[in-house]
């Protein structure tokens, strides 16, 4: 059976969005032959655009370029900032040109995740607008399905769209048991969709030979 590798990555201040991004990694690796490379995103300085910090303090390791080449699906989080992904992401999706040209994401699944700090503050917004350079890029996107009972139910984050968290200023970051529920249902269908998509291009490798 062949093996998928898929690269959670995320940006986070506060932590809230680092508790997603773990639990959206456990359901990826709920998944048969599903491996979670989880892989954080450094502040940039308005000045001058290179990272702030050259390694992490705590957490996750920076994602590379070669990390998300090789990948063979994405789930990738921000925070909302007023309503749209927070620059850090955005200097990272930026930084992709040379994987956009030779085609390296074209096919392959992928998911985007968010949260913010006041319900109706932006996550349907952010989440779409972090689509847009992922279709440019060719990849397939994935959301939730209705079949999953906590998009119904749940009274603070999770969406279609993706993966997400309401953490209001000053609370904990702690997720309510819809927001795990579907962090966890959101990891595992992209691994689901990375291994078939996966096996179908080895199977049309093979046959081409
Ligand atoms: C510059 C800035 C802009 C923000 N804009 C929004 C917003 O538009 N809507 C919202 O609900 N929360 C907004 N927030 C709150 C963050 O979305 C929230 O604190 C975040 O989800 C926490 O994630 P983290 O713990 O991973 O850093 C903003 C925060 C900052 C710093």
């Amino acid at each position: 059976m062949s093996q998928a590798e898929i690269l959670v990555v995320y940006h986070s201040r506060h932590g809230a969005t680092a508790e997603l991004a773990r639990h959206i990694s456990r359901g990826v690796e709920s998944v048969e032959g599903a491996v979670a490379t989880l892989r954080s995103l450094p502040n940039v300085s308005a000045e001058n655009e290179r990272p702030v910090q050259q390694v992490p303090e705590s957490g996750a390791p920076w994602a590379t370029l070669d990390e998300l080449r090789r990948c063979d699906g994405l789930l990738i989080g921000s925070p909302t900032r007023f309503g749209n992904m927070a620059a850090p992401v955005k200097h990272f999706l930026d930084s992709t040109s040379a994987l956009w040209a030779d085609g390296s994401l074209i096919g392959k699944p992928a998911g985007v995740f968010t949260g913010s700090s006041s319900l109706h503050g932006g996550q349907e917004s952010t989440l779409l607008s972090m689509m847009v350079p992922l279709i440019h890029h060719g990849m397939v996107i994935v959301g939730i399905p209705f079949s999953e009972s906590a998009l119904s139910s749940t009274r603070s984050g999770g969406t279609p769209y993706g993966a997400s968290h309401f953490t209001p200023y000053g609370k904990p970051t702690a997720l309510s048991d819809e927001e795990k529920s579907l962090a966890q249902a959101h990891g595992a269908r992209v691994a689901e969709v990375a291994l078939a998509l996966k096996a179908r291009r080895g199977s049309r490798e093979r046959t081409a030979r």
